[in-house]
């Protein structure tokens, strides 16, 4: 089963419930909710009051991309927001263990997020407290960039990571893939392990003002 998850960082930010409404209504699966800081990347976006006044506009899930540094002190704002997965990167959080517990006993699943160069090892001793690993095929800090070729082994890598963890235990892990998902390329990404993917620009830049059926091919061709 694979996941379309549209990331709101493309979106018209003037008019963000309709965006929410009308992307879900296309036929995506879950909101793409991208936190930066200025500081662990350089870019300033949205936060919990954001995930908060969307909140009403979905019964979808709210995946929300933590590129903040520190981590702890912000999650239980966005689990009292709504956010239904809280994803962060292991570098930003000085015990990635504890930040993880954080965000499960918030009522929220948890994820660790791998940059292009970040080594798939963080998962030797957490996988137990992951709900969803995410490669980033780009850097994070903005949309709109190309996807990095070399993220493909890496997936192929995590995708025998995680079908060999969910032999041993049952449990299945989502694998999600974010930056550069165009069209042309979701089958490729597909066929390496990726079962989740978010797409920015791919999607909102599809988007004709004013027609709700705004995002019905895009999201259909992916
Ligand atoms: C980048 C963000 C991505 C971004 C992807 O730091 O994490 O979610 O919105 O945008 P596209 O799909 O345009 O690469
Ligand atoms: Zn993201």
């Amino acid at each position: 089963m694979y996941r379309i998850a549209p990331s709101l960082l493309s979106a018209d930010f003037a008019r963000l419930g309709e965006e929410v409404r009308d992307v879900i209504a296309s036929g995506a699966d879950w909101i793409h909710f991208d936190v930066m800081d200025n500081h662990y990347v350089p870019n300033l976006t949205i936060g919990p009051l954001v995930c908060e006044a969307i909140r009403p506009h979905t019964a979808a899930t709210i995946d929300v991309h933590l590129m903040v540094k520190p981590v702890d002190r912000i999650v239980p704002d966005f689990a009292k927001a709504g956010a239904n997965m809280i994803t962060f990167h292991p570098e930003a959080s000085d015990h990635i263990d504890r930040t993880l517990g954080l965000i499960r006993d918030s009522g929220c699943q948890a994820g660790l997020v791998f940059n292009p160069a970040t080594p798939l090892h963080y998962l030797d001793y957490s996988l137990e407290k992951i709900d969803m690993v995410l490669l980033m095929s780009v850097n994070p800090g903005f949309g709109g960039q190309k996807f990095i070729p070399g993220t493909l082994d890496k997936l192929r890598a995590a995708r025998e990571r995680l079908d060999a963890y969910e032999a041993l235990s049952g449990r299945h892990i989502l694998l999600q893939i974010d930056g550069g998902v165009k069209v042309d390329n979701i089958a490729q990404i597909a066929a390496a392990g990726a079962d989740t993917f978010v797409a920015g620009s791919a999607v909102f830049g599809a988007g004709r003002d004013a027609d709700p059926h705004r995002y019905d091919s895009v999201i259909a061709a992916m």
